[in-house]
């Protein structure tokens, strides 16, 4: 039997198939767009392809889709990929917002596809994977070198003291402190828009800092001295040359650039 094969539709014991009916999902499955329905709009979205096992290089496709004006991008690209091109490649989860999964690059812009409404773009759109990691396959990119960099801040409560009965306990004031660095969601669009990091493999980028400072400055955590030895080495933060295009890029209105000077002056001033 061919290992490939798609496996055989279940079926009850009335031989009544037990697959759900939904869009056509294989390769290849095509259905036309006709005219926009009264309200709709027409959207052409411009994607920037990759399939090494296709292609050696990148190439564009187009493809036209009607949608609502408020729904989101990633919606036009689910309907590209379910009704349209089943090989389409991309990552998402959540559709809110909230699991940093579908950060790319949205008419220049990093931006999170779920967040960007139809409206704002039509009529065309261009969609690429995010830069400064290598893509894997059209808007999919390889995220373990973004992954390295944050795991080299060791990015959890580091604590010896016996722990507490009920909590370890903290004031509003000292929350406020790191506030701004919890709500990072780890979607790479600060780190892949920072020209430091296309260009020099070695910095461990901003992403990597802003979950360094949420525990850096968190009164609870004894790690910190650990954490700045490393951002002060060559790959840490005295890389960044204030560039801002990672505080612009954060869905997350994050204050990015903020939060690294706040590390370089703990590192400078010996000030935690
Ligand atoms: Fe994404 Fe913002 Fe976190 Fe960077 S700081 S990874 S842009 S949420
Ligand atoms: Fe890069 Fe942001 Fe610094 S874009 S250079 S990490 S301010
Ligand atoms: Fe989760 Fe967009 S799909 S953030």
């Amino acid at each position: 039997m061919d290992e490939f094969a798609p496996p055989a539709e279940p079926t009850s014991p009335e031989g009544v198939s037990l697959w759900e009916e939904g869009p056509p999902r294989e390769p290849g499955a095509q259905r036309r767009e006709g005219p926009p329905a009264p309200g709709q709009v027409r959207l052409t979205v411009r994607i920037r392809r990759y399939n090494p096992e296709v292609r050696e290089d990148p190439w564009w496709d187009e493809f036209a889709v009607n949608m609502e004006p408020t729904d989101r991008l990633l919606d036009a690209l689910h309907a590209v990929k379910w009704y349209q091109d089943g090989t389409l490649a991309l990552r998402r989860s959540c559709a809110h917002g909230v699991c940093g999964s579908d950060a790319m690059l949205i008419n220049g812009h990093n931006a999170l596809a779920c967040k960007v409404l139809v409206k704002d773009v039509v009529p065309k759109v261009t969609v690429e994977p995010i830069r400064g990691l290598n893509v894997l396959k059209d808007l999919i990119v390889d995220m373990e070198p973004f992954f390295e960099g944050y795991r080299k801040v060791l990015p959890y409560l580091i604590n010896e003291d016996e722990p507490p009965n009920r909590e370890r306990k903290q004031s509003p004031e000292e929350r406020e402190r790191y506030d701004d660095t919890t709500k990072c969601i780890l979607c790479a669009a600060c780190t892949t828009s920072c020209p430091i990091y296309w260009g020099d493999d070695g910095y461990i980028g901003p992403a990597a800092i802003v979950n360094a400072h949420r525990f850096i400055f968190d009164s609870r955590d004894q790690g910190g001295e650990e954490r700045l030895k490393v951002l002060s080495e060559k790959s840490g933060v005295f890389r960044c040359r204030t560039t801002f295009n990672c505080s612009e890029a954060c869905p997350r209105g994050i204050k990015v650039t903020k939060a690294i000077q706040e590390v370089k002056r703990a590192i400078m001033f010996d000030r935690l």
